[in-house]
């Protein structure tokens, strides 16, 4: 039975482990013992970790890998991703090698704006409330420039304010509609703090307009945030060659390849069900490196997500053509990344991740994740229109299985050899590694 407790926060590691332990593992010290295994040797390190969230009890490790060889716009980069799927880093990798002997990833950014907005409620005139907004825009941003004073001097800030009825609706709903520049900052918490302060001159400042009545001067702030809705910070990444260039598979042809690919993706834009599969696979990519470098993948998720369905139906977020002998693919992408603030200064490994890809600017890290999702896309649709995805899935996952079993090397590495002239399937490995125990 569970059991609920108060100041659970405020006890120390050590006692909310015990707390766990005794209440949901009848006091089984292997549980405390698994616990304390994943805490860091380095107590400084550790203390870090404590340090990022609340009731932090040890740490959660994901496998940190590198896909190497992504030529981008004449550059090569060594891609960092930080992901538990066993074929993700492999796919990235192949594909960065098919393109780098190709010309490469073109890419290129084409917006960087973010948004937030105060959502309040007024149930005057329309046209008071407007007149209102056109004498306190000044005012607002008058009042917000101690929090985008040093935003503005990098070349940052608010870009524009605007008033935006949506009475049709919810009756008496308005926003206050706020388009930022962020620069290097994924900029949330620059975001909303100047949209508290909007917020707050805006409530304040009605209370003295002498055209609105006294009802009127009543503006409720409903919530003020950003949004991770970003369809004005897109970027663009693409790929190209001519179709006999895609000649590398003796089992089918560049044009038989290359027309079955267009096709593959043809599909996702049509039907919703491949779509998500479709895009859940430039996820795997496009997460991977947003964790890597220490961003929030779930805005980036949301925003990406929202953008696919913008059209009212979801639908893929690549898109490729056949045109006068040339193979063309490429994707549109929102994204707010920072390469400043955030966990960017802060966890060792996000900042050896940076390093690694020579320290980007938000924008040049827009463009290095795209390529990211990219390419995870081409590695599942190569492998989908030709092999089927099981034959690569199964070979990496033929580890984790062997992991299962707790095999040792010498058990491994004569799996792993037998399995190189047979298919990989769940049964197969067990019995292989059941065969190879009674032998031995
Ligand atoms: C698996 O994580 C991702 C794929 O399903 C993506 C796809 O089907 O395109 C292979």
């Amino acid at each position: 039975m569970s059991k609920s407790i108060s100041g659970f926060s405020k006890l120390s590691k050590s006692k909310k482990i015990d707390w766990i332990v005794k209440t949901y593992f009848a006091n089984n010290q292997e549980a405390k013992r698994i616990l304390e295994q994943y805490w860091h040797i380095d107590e400084k390190i550790q203390q870090l970790h404590d340090e990022f969230i609340e009731n932090t009890i040890s740490n959660y490790y994901l496998p940190l890998g590198v896909a190497p060889n992504f030529l981008i716009n004449g550059t090569l980069y060594a891609i960092p991703m930080a992901i538990e799927e066993s074929s993700v880093v492999a796919a990235a990798s192949k594909a960065a090698k098919f393109w780098q002997d190709r010309g490469g990833f073109k890419t290129q950014v084409i917006s960087t704006t973010k948004i937030g907005q105060v959502h309040f409620m007024y149930f005057g005139n329309p046209d008071t409330l407007k007149s209102y907004f056109d004498h306190i825009k000044p005012q607002l941003l008058k009042d917000v420039k101690p929090i985008t004073k040093n935003m503005e001097q990098r070349g940052g800030g608010i870009l524009d304010i605007e008033l935006r009825n949506k009475t049709n609706d919810i009756d008496g709903y308005y926003q206050l509609h706020v388009s930022f520049e962020t620069l290097d900052a994924m900029g949330a918490n620059f975001i909303n703090s100047c949209l508290e302060q909007l917020a707050k001159t805006f409530k304040t400042d009605a209370l003295v307009f002498k055209e609105f009545s006294s009802e009127e001067k009543d503006i409720q702030i409903v919530m003020s945030i950003l949004s991770n809705y970003v369809p004005d910070c897109l970027v663009r990444a693409e790929v190209s060659c001519s179709i006999e260039d895609l000649n590398e598979d003796k089992n089918i042809s560049a044009e038989e390849f290359a027309s079955k690919f267009v096709r593959a993706v043809a599909i996702a834009e049509v039907e919703p069900y491949r779509a998500v599969t479709h895009n859940k696979g430039i996820m795997n990519g496009i997460d991977a490196v947003v964790l890597a470098t220490g961003n929030d993948f779930r805005a980036v998720e949301a925003g990406i997500h929202a953008y696919a369905s913008r059209n009212g139906k979801y639908s893929s977020l690549t898109h490729a053509k056949i045109e006068n002998g040339m193979f063309y693919f490429w994707m549109e992408i929102p994204l707010a990344l920072g390469t400043v603030g955030g966990l960017t200064g802060l966890h060792p490994l996000v900042k050896l991740s940076l390093e690694l890809l020579h320290n980007p600017s938000a924008k040049e890290l827009m463009q290095i994740v795209a390529v990211a999702g990219l390419a995870q896309n081409f590695a599942a649709l190569k492998s989908l229109t030709t092999t089927g995805i099981q034959k690569g899935h199964m070979k990496m996952h033929l580890m984790n299985i062997l992991n299962q079993f707790q095999a040792n090397d010498f058990e491994k590495a004569s799996i792993i050899e037998y399995f190189k002239s047979h298919t990989v399937s769940h049964n197969a490995v067990v019995d292989a590694i059941k065969n190879l125990r009674v032998k031995n």
